[in-house]
């Protein structure tokens, strides 16, 4: 996505006077949190958390509580963290984020109990057996784990980020993944048929990622996404919820909030519960300046989540963390910036100050449609 692009939505803004530049943190007639304003259209604003830093960093621990509704797990509840020898199960870092959750009124997704990674070392191996001992090994392990958390979960990320169409698949699914090797496309059932026995009133999502834009490559994993919802529930595989995980690069992938909108019809049109699950907004090839960028974050958050909060299946939103000091954006090759400078994908920046990102998802939360109590 060129700047002319971004700045054309911040142009909409603009006008709008919604958020004019350099942006009015006193633009808002009232100083609620995130949290309250989320609170008042009975949506969910939520972040992902790391438990080693809840109770111990402490301006971080302070935004985690004031701003959040509803928590996840950023890794604490992977298989490689719940399971690192076979049979034997750690809790602590996971329990840390649900105690800290229950402590302040806060709802919590479980993520993930099935992923192509993330996985114990021991596991590709453990999965050289017969049939229906892999399939043991699936649900033996959603067994235990719904079985600590179940009623405290609001939904699950049942399976993640199971489709990739650029892999040999003739469906467009993800085959570079233990699970499709051990079970094939059925695995997904067998995960939400074990999810279902136990999870009680949570929701059962399947969540992927670059389902957002509009590049070629975002609609072929629409499509194939589509596809496959069809095929679950013509076997009543019984999926409740698509999570879209909303990682923004809006300097190499343009967003259109058309598009985006149609995917979100397509999605309502299955009776599905929709979450943005994991958002931030990727800053690498942006401008050298923090202002400049920011303003093109703000700009892309807006239109984002206006869009998503627009659909009626829309639940709420999660980020993927809350400030930038934490990021995964800053630890991966391919998004970190080249000047070495922390990106600045989340509302919170490195010294926990709130930036024009924080500005757009509180107009966005504002301007929502309230959701009728359930
Ligand atoms: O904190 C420990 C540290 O004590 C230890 O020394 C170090 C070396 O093992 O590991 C540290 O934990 C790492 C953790 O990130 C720290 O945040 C884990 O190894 C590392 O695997 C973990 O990576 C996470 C990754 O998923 C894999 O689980 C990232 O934080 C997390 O942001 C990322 O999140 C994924 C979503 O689950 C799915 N969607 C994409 C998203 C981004 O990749």
């Amino acid at each position: 996505m060129h700047r002319r692009d971004v700045l054309k939505l911040g142009a909409t803004l603009t006008s709008a006077g919604m958020l004019g530049l350099p942006w009015p943190r006193h633009g808002f007639a009232d100083s609620r949190s995130l949290r309250e304003r989320a609170d008042a259209k009975g949506l969910v604003f939520g972040c992902a958390v790391k438990s080693p830093q809840l109770g111990t960093d402490m301006p971080y621990t302070d935004l985690i509580a004031t701003q959040a509704n509803m928590l996840v797990h950023e890794y604490e509840l992977k298989r490689k963290n719940v399971e690192p020898s076979p049979g034997q199960y750690v809790f602590a870092g996971a329990d840390k984020a649900m105690n800290f959750a229950a402590d302040n009124g806060q709802a919590v997704r479980g993520h993930t109990l099935c992923w192509f990674q993330a996985n114990p070392d021991w596991l590709e191996d453990a999965l050289m057996v017969p049939v229906a001992q892999r399939e043991q090994l699936l649900i033996s392990y959603i067994d235990r784990v719904i079985d600590r958390y179940g009623s405290r979960m609001q939904s699950w990320d049942v399976v993640n980020e199971v489709i990739e169409p650029q892999q040999a698949d003739w469906n467009g699914m993800r085959t570079d993944n233990p699970w499709w090797r051990a079970l094939g496309e059925r695995h997904i059932d067998i995960a939400f048929h074990a999810a279902k026995e136990k999870a009680g009133e949570a929701k059962l999502y399947l969540n992927d990622y670059s389902v957002e834009n509009d590049v070629r490559w975002n609609e072929d994993r629409r499509n194939t996404t589509l596809r496959l919802l069809e095929r679950l529930k013509k076997r009543d595989v019984p999926i409740e919820g698509y999570g879209i995980q909303g990682h923004l690069k809006p300097y190499r992938d343009r967003f259109e909030p058309e598009v985006f909108a149609k995917f979100l019809r397509e999605l309502e049109g299955f009776g599905l519960q929709v979450m943005v699950t994991e958002f931030d907004v990727a800053d690498v090839d942006g401008p050298a300046d923090p202002a400049e960028r920011d303003a093109d974050i703000a700009a892309v958050t807006k239109s984002f989540l206006d869009t998503a909060l627009d659909s009626p299946a829309c639940a709420g939103v999660l980020c993927w963390g809350i400030t930038d000091e934490y990021s995964w954006l800053s630890d991966l090759e391919k998004y970190k910036r080249a000047d070495g400078t922390k990106t600045r994908g989340l509302p919170y920046d490195d010294q926990y100050r709130p930036k024009p990102m924080w500005d757009a998802i509180a107009a966005a939360l504002d301007a929502a449609p309230a959701r009728v109590p359930t």
